[in-house]
């Protein structure tokens, strides 16, 4: 592929792109057999029948969502409207939704199973992360991660492919394992395997792994994860016995941050938002209201400040943004879950209170 500057939106120039090559891509496995359904195989001889599993860029759904559909409930997405057709004419029982795996939601713990194959390469890397996390919300405990992507280390390039310009962007293997591992899985195999391309061998990272199972019953999970540090900013809202509007004054502290982000020109709806909880005596004494910035962001100004927030070893809660089951969920953490598992909550260290679009993740410091 030849590097050029990929200044486009990545996510119409995949989009446009494989509305126009979706019927070359098809043929293009015929030069010669890929794994693809080598390893569904390992993933399939492990789920129950009536299984739901989620593909994310599923193309045309064939071969993998026809193999799959054989057994269990197929839902698709991908972000070619073409591609969907195709989908939805090879396999008429399947949901298939046009949409962007980077944004797409669905509810917690939903699915038993989520394959991607060759598509994770098309989103930004700085996506993969995020997305990662929010596979893991989606899985049932004990769900199962299969995906292929190029094994390369590439920012970002746009470069010709069948004819179109087509975005790639991906992390080297070992550091899209160790995402995966700090999403909250456990791997079960990896292996780099080439295949032919257009008569070049091309080498894919294959990786199955599978949700740490943590669930004591109903939809609590509890993965334990080591969480890297965070560079943010922040603003602290110190607790007192007067302060009526908490909810509010805390969710003016994001918008404070969050304007102060803008302002220098980044865009916060991207970075991580995370609440920082220190307790004494049992109460909340502060409120730390943070959001993920560059390394390059060392002071702050006009009431923000910019710091590191400590990683280490957590339980990570992952609850659904209800207010009806958020503190039903952190009840049953403290109640069930730290004594049937005999964890030691570390009183020294914050918890986070880790904030997605749909979910949230209670995060609790252990020993
Ligand atoms: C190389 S094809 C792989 C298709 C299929 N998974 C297979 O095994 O043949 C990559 C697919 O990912 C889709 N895709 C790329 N970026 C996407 C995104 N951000 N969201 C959803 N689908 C995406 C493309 O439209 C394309 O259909």
């Amino acid at each position: 592929m030849n590097q050029s500057s990929g200044r486009s939106d990545p996510k119409q120039v995949v989009e446009q792109g494989y509305d126009r090559v979706a019927h070359d891509y098809a043929r293009l496995e015929g030069e010669a057999a890929w794994p693809r359904l080598r390893w569904l195989r390992k993933l399939l001889d492990r789920l129950e029948p009536g299984s739901s599993v989620l593909d994310l860029g599923c193309g045309s759904g064939d071969p993998a969502d026809i193999e799959i559909a054989k057994a269990h409930n197929v839902t698709g997405v991908d972000i070619s409207q073409t591609q969907i057709d195709l989908a939805r004419q090879n396999l008429p029982a399947g949901r298939f939704l046009h949409a962007d795996a980077g944004s797409v939601q669905f509810p917690a713990a939903s699915f038993d199973a989520v394959v991607s194959f060759y598509s994770l390469e098309h989103l930004p890397r700085q996506e993969h992360e995020a997305l990662l996390r929010r596979i893991h919300d989606w899985l049932r405990p004990g769900g199962f991660l299969l995906f292929s992507m190029e094994a390369d280390d590439i920012e970002e390039i746009v470069a010709p492919w069948l004819g179109v310009p087509m975005f790639m962007s991906c992390f080297d293997p070992e550091t899209m394992k160790r995402l995966v591992v700090g999403a909250g899985f456990e791997l079960v195999e990896t292996a780099i395997e080439s295949q032919v391309e257009q008569a070049h061998d091309i080498p894919y990272l294959w990786l199955l792994a599978r949700k740490t199972p943590g669930s004591v019953r109903g939809s609590l999970s509890v993965s334990i994860r080591d969480l890297p540090p965070v560079h943010v900013a922040y603003i602290e809202y110190k607790a007192n016995a007067e302060q009526s509007d908490m909810h509010n004054e805390i969710s003016e502290c994001f918008r404070r941050v969050q304007a102060w982000l803008t302002e220098r020109g980044h865009d916060p709806m991207i970075q991580l938002t995370i609440g920082a909880i220190t307790m004494a005596d049992g109460q909340l004494s502060s409120y730390e209201c943070c959001v993920q910035v560059s390394d390059q962001e060392q002071s702050g100004s006009g009431g923000v400040g910019v710091k590191d927030l400590l990683g280490g070893r957590y339980a990570v809660v992952s609850i659904e943004k209800d207010p009806r089951i958020i503190g039903e969920s952190i009840g049953r953490f403290y109640q069930e879950y730290v004594p049937q598992h005999n964890l030691q909550v570390d009183g020294l260290r914050p918890t986070y209170e880790v904030y997605h679009e749909r979910t949230m993740e209670y995060c609790v410091p252990i020993l």
